[in-house]
């Protein structure tokens, strides 16, 4: 415990708080009370604890469109800024956000590693590097508790990928572990002092992660000293003794979790000590004082900081996070910025953007800004052409604008409960949250009813996304009335789950059919969740893909440039589940081909959250990263291609062909995943197997050029000089890499060991110091911290494959 004076004081409140609790009201407050809550006790003036995620958004306690939340780029564009400070800034705003919805703890960041590009919440988690992870974390954690709000870093530990996600044994070194995955947690906890972590549904080495007493109580309280309370995931608590044992404070989500009544019986039938209880309590009753919610105690943030412009910064943030990968001169200047002239933008996700990932991470942004909306606000008139050119998706979409119903609940008897608005044909009641006058326990059927308006003529398909019973109904026609069944075992899956298509219907642009979709709903009698999740789906009439390709080329081929945005979809990147290629889906990499064979000025704008193929990227003059770029990612790309501003990313993560990409095992077989390939991961692993990736870790161009001019190192500071030879101001993220001078098998041929970003004007040459930790110089060796003595080149420049000047120390 830190012993600042306010800390000292809450502490007090704490205590005092804790010794007028009994039994069974310690074991409630560990138990949450519904999906997103724990329970108030007003005996002690304790307010209920409301939780959400997270991490690029405050959803909230309500999952709907209609409580809205600001959208910001997706973690790994986050990363790709390379800016802790703009991570502190992305906090400080997120907890606004919090506060607006009643939200005390934000269940965010996720810092697990990009351990493999397959993993599915790649675009969630912040880089393959343990350094830069902990470096951005911090950021975010600081700037989220800098407003008062708690955050819960997760998931702890090795959650790195989805695959059989809730019972995988990981098998991981202990070396690997320290020097790898627990490093960004460590780093954080250091410097962030985080309110909270979130422990993993997985098992590493043998125990499952919200027992483990090893890696929580020994590690992470003991050796670094954490001092806040420790969440499950959703569901992944499974035992009672065992995890309080283990370090975990609360079982989320509740109703039916392992603590509450039946810690209590554990405490009476002598098979745990209560002091373990008072631990935990202890923990939660902190947290409270922390946020505010504990009577007595003074929260930590009293005034909440200055308020901050959502939009404004969701649009800063995607223009930073964008990388430049390749920007190839055409007629004698780089095809970015645009050149004056005609525009031929093509791909689906140019107009209906894709600007967040899948899953928990899901929030409803008050709007969104596609590319062709922005660009046709930003370019002349007259000089756009949109063409669809491909569509990835090859299944249902769900949220669809055209949708506008509403939901009706009724009772067994058939009577009216309630009903509330369904934005988009989707309900997601979560925990407690159900219209006014509904109740789970009276609420038996759910009629989804109101009318569809077409954007196009054709055979449109609609589909039902969720479990159970539902009958759909289209124009009049009842074309599906069974029972959709799940298929694996995850509590989400009604989230995940693909749309399965029930229904077509010949449809006229703009002229609006009545739509139905009515749903019984079943609780499992002893399932911890009481949620109604379904939706309607549907799908635009499909064209055949080469006409659509073939006019694409054609617009492409009469204009002065070409923009194609080529996309991921939610089939390929949320939670749940793994991916099994890095292809683009559907007929995308065909479309850029031909677009490109028809005007050599081609920008390719890449909208995906972690790394996908580009097997043409030498046939185009511009590729750029856009990943999933919030809702104000249309702005953003107009602002960069522009050139209003320049591309402000690099890349966090090593971009490259899965054939050649080094970790790519995420299947486990027998339940268990060994991480054999011990510390090398990312970067490290690409050059220990020696092989060149696409585009190397740290890579992104600007609009400007830098000249690396001098490199002066005392004991471990590290002083670059470096000038803006280009012609505009820009802004460059120095790196520095630590390589040993002799070469040693067991540890990589260099590693990130600092960076910081520098700003001139052109001509102008500036100066910029980093700090090398010693943890850079150490390994985990003999259950300790050793630092490896000897000879070091310090390595500086733009990215791990473009050094640009080195010197050599001895340590
Ligand atoms: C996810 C967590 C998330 C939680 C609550 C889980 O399935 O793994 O990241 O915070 O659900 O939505």
């Amino acid at each position: 415990m830190v012993g600042d004076p306010a800390d000292q004081a809450r502490e007090a409140v704490v205590e005092a708080a804790l010794a007028r609790l009994g039994l069974d009201a310690k074991v409630r407050l560990l138990a949450g009370q519904d999906m997103w809550t724990l329970p108030a006790l007003p005996e002690i003036g304790l307010a209920s604890l409301v939780m959400s995620d997270g991490p690029i958004g405050v959803r909230g306690v309500r999952w709907t469109a209609d409580d809205p939340s600001v959208a910001l780029p997706s973690p790994t564009a986050l990363a790709a800024g390379w800016d802790p400070e703009l991570a502190r800034r992305a906090g400080v705003l997120l907890a606004q956000e919090a506060r607006r919805k009643g939200v005390h703890v934000l269940l965010a960041p996720t810092v697990n590693l990009h351990r493999s590009p397959l993993g599915g919440r790649h675009f969630e988690a912040y880089s393959e590097d343990p350094y830069l992870t902990g470096r951005i974390g911090a950021g975010y954690v600081s700037g989220v508790q800098s407003g008062g709000v708690g955050t819960t870093v997760k998931h702890f530990v090795a959650n790195d990928a989805e695959t059989e996600r809730l019972t995988v044994n990981n098998l991981v070194a202990e070396r690997t572990l320290r020097e790898l995955y627990l490093a960004p947690f460590e780093a954080i906890v250091e410097h962030a002092r985080p309110w909270g972590v979130m422990t993993a549904y997985n098992t590493v080495n043998g125990t499952t992660m919200t027992e483990h007493h090893h890696l929580v109580e020994e590690v992470l309280r003991g050796e670094w000293g954490f001092d806040g309370v420790n969440v499950s995931d959703w569901t992944a608590a499974r035992s009672t003794a065992d995890a309080i044992e283990g370090g975990l404070d609360i079982a989320m989500p509740g109703p039916v979790t392992v603590y509450g009544e039946a810690l209590a019986r554990a405490v009476r039938a002598g098979e745990v000590a209560e002091a373990r209880v008072d631990a935990a309590v202890r923990n939660v009753l902190r947290l409270a004082a922390r946020v505010g919610i504990l009577a007595g105690a003074e929260p930590v943030v009293a005034e909440p900081p200055r308020p901050v412009d959502g939009q404004a910064l969701a649009r800063e943030i995607a223009r930073r996070s964008f990388v430049l990968l390749r920007n190839e001169a055409r007629a004698e200047r780089p095809a970015l910025p645009l050149r004056p002239g005609t525009v031929a933008l093509t791909g689906a996700a140019a107009r209906d953007a894709r600007v967040l990932g899948g899953g928990s991470a899901t929030v409803f942004p008050p709007r969104i800004v596609s590319p062709l909306d922005a660009l046709t606000a930003a370019l002349p008139e007259g000089t756009l052409t949109y063409t669809v050119g491909a569509d990835p998706s090859t299944e249902l979409a769900t949220g669809e604008p055209g949708l506008d119903l509403r939901a009706v609940c009724r009772d067994a008897a058939g009577r009216v409960l309630g009903a509330r608005g369904a934005p988009g044909g989707q309900i997601q009641w979560t925990g407690s949250d159900l219209p006014d006058g509904v109740t789970h326990d009276t609420l038996h059927t759910v009629e989804l009813t109101g009318t569809f308006t077409p954007r196009e003529s054709g055979t449109h398909t609609f589909g039902i996304r969720g479990l159970g019973a539902f009958t759909l109904t289209v124009d009049g026609t009842t074309h599906y009335d069974d029972v959709q069944r799940p298929t694996g075992g995850d509590p989400f899956a009604a989230f995940f789950n693909a749309p399965v298509p029930r229904a077509e219907a010949e449809l006229t642009e703009g002229e609006p059919v009545e739509v139905s979709l009515t749903h019984v709903v079943r609780h499992p009698a002893d399932g911890p969740l009481k949620n109604v999740i379904f939706a309607v789906a549907h799908q635009d009439p499909r064209r055949d893909p080469d006409e659509l390709i073939a006019e694409a080329a054609r617009a492409a081929r009469d204009a002065d440039t070409a923009v194609v945005v080529v996309a991921t979809t939610e089939r390929v990147e949320s939670e749940g589940f793994d991916r099994t290629d890095l292809r683009l889906p559907g007929r995308q990499d065909d479309l850029v081909r031909a677009v490109a064979a028809a005007n050599p000025n081609t920008v390719v704008v890449v909208n995906s959250g972690s790394p996908v193929e580009l097997p043409w990227r030498e046939e185009v003059a511009a590729v750029l990263l856009s990943w999933f770029p919030g809702q104000e990612g249309g702005a953003a790309l107009a602002d960069v291609l522009t050139g209003a501003y320049e591309p402000g990313g690099r890349l966090p993560t090593t971009w490259g062909s899965l054939t050649d990409a080094p970790v790519t095992r995420v299947v486990p077989e027998n339940g268990e995943l060994a991480y054999t390939e011990g510390v090398f991961i990312g970067h490290r692993a690409w050059e220990k197997a020696g092989r060149t990736p696409s585009y190397p870790f740290g890579h992104g161009l600007g609009y400007t050029d830098w000249t690396y001019e001098s490199l002066h190192v005392a004991d471990t500071t590290v002083t670059v000089r470096l000038r803006n030879t280009g012609e505009r101001a820009g802004r460059e993220v120095v790196q520095v890499y630590l390589a040993p001078s002799l070469p040693d098998p067991d540890r990589p041929a260099r590693w990130l060991a600092g960076f910081a970003g520098a700003e001139a004007e052109p001509g102008e040459s500036v100066e910029v110091t980093v700090d090398i930790p010693l943890r850079a110089f150490e390994i985990w060796a003999e259950k300790r911290w050793v630092v490896v003595k000897g000879s070091y080149e310090i390595q500086v420049g733009r990215s791990i494959g473009d050094r640009r000047l080195a010197a050599t120390i001895n340590v």
